[in-house]
């Protein structure tokens, strides 16, 4: 029989029979994938796994101790956080076109991944949450290496020199089947439900030049909107939500003077492949209540908006 428990003791039987007493690491992103490799492997090897979790500061509120909270404290899973932050931010000062923005981000997860790998002297292993959507996609790009560190897929890859072989024990598998076996290895199912998140990170969603201070900003009024489509029973109708960080100032009257503040654009669409999407048509009152939440609560924003545009023309990110 078929089952997701027997799909899990299968793939467990294959990643022992496959390194058997090496040592593995695997760059955990916090996405999907990655996490339910990583729950896979844990269970499979134990301590022969290492993960490197890279915290670039471009990751949402909270998001590098809650990885740390379900993985290394909660799962007992070996996890080296690098916390790279003034890393990120440097490199990317003074840089506002989005591809090089992009480039700069990948290039330099790349070489810290690969720090990391190289002080583990004894790893004989890099294990990859690559899905089947991912190899076929792979399958046609000239290198068939796209999905190496796949979370960048816009990177080409990792450092020739870096002799570890591959495991990628979800290569058969779809994202629902991904998804089942994640929840059914104990993680949080908000965690394997989650909406996409790109590579980048908040460094595409800050328009313009990444600065510490837009990323604070961009943290809270994510956090806010999100904390409310899940309290009104509307995360799981969107299929990606996020805010966007615009670095213009609009006027504002707060209290008994005027301000002058940054703006904020909501973003949630519904789609089922990526490729197009409709804005998704949130309630007036929801979006009220969010953008009243945001102007209060968070000094240096002064006014929200909500983009109503489809894809295509207009792409779900906004760089
Ligand atoms: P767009 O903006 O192209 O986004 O309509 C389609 C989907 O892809 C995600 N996306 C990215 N994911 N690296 C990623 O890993 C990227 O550079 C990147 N750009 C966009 C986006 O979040 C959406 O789910």
């Amino acid at each position: 029989l078929w089952t997701t428990a027997n799909i899990i003791e299968d793939s467990i039987q294959r990643v022992r029979e496959q390194v058997g007493q090496d040592e593995v690491i695997l760059g955990l992103s916090g996405g999907v994938d990655s996490s339910v490799v990583a729950a896979l492997l844990h269970r499979a090897l134990g301590e022969q796994l290492t993960c490197v979790f890279v915290d670039t500061g471009l990751l949402r509120h909270q998001e590098g101790d809650q990885v740390m909270a379900t993985f290394a404290q909660h799962m007992g899973v070996k996890v080296i956080r690098v916390n790279a932050a003034e890393r990120f931010l440097t490199a990317l000062a003074g840089e506002t076109d989005p591809e090089k923005k992009r480039k700069i981000i990948g290039r330099l997860f790349v070489e810290i991944f690969d720090e990391e790998a190289q002080k583990l002297s004894k790893a004989k292993w890099l294990a990859q949450g690559t899905i089947y959507p991912d190899v076929i996609e792979s399958a046609g790009s000239k290198t068939g290496k796209a999905h190496v560190i796949k979370s960048h897929h816009n990177v080409g890859g990792l450092p020739e020199n870096m002799q570890l072989k591959l495991v990628e024990p979800l290569r058969e598998l779809f994202k629902d089947e991904v998804r089942v076996m994640g929840v059914e290895l104990g993680l949080p199912p908000a965690m394997v439900y989650r909406h996409p998140f790109p590579g980048p990170g908040l460094g595409v969603r800050i328009l313009g030049e990444v600065k510490q201070e837009f990323a604070e900003l961009l943290r809270l009024a994510d956090h806010i909107f999100i904390q409310e489509l899940y309290r009104h029973d509307l995360y799981d109708k969107t299929s990606q939500a996020f805010a966007v960080f615009l670095p213009v100032k609009s006027v504002g009257v707060m209290g008994d003077g005027r301000c002058y503040d940054y703006v904020i654009a909501l973003r949630a669409v519904e789609t089922i492949d990526f490729m197009t999407a409709r804005w998704a048509h949130l309630p007036y009152e929801f979006l009220d209540l969010v953008s009243r939440r945001i102007i209060n609560e968070i000094k240096g924003i002064s006014r929200v908006v909500y983009d109503v545009s489809g894809k295509p023309p207009a792409t779900i990110e906004w760089e």
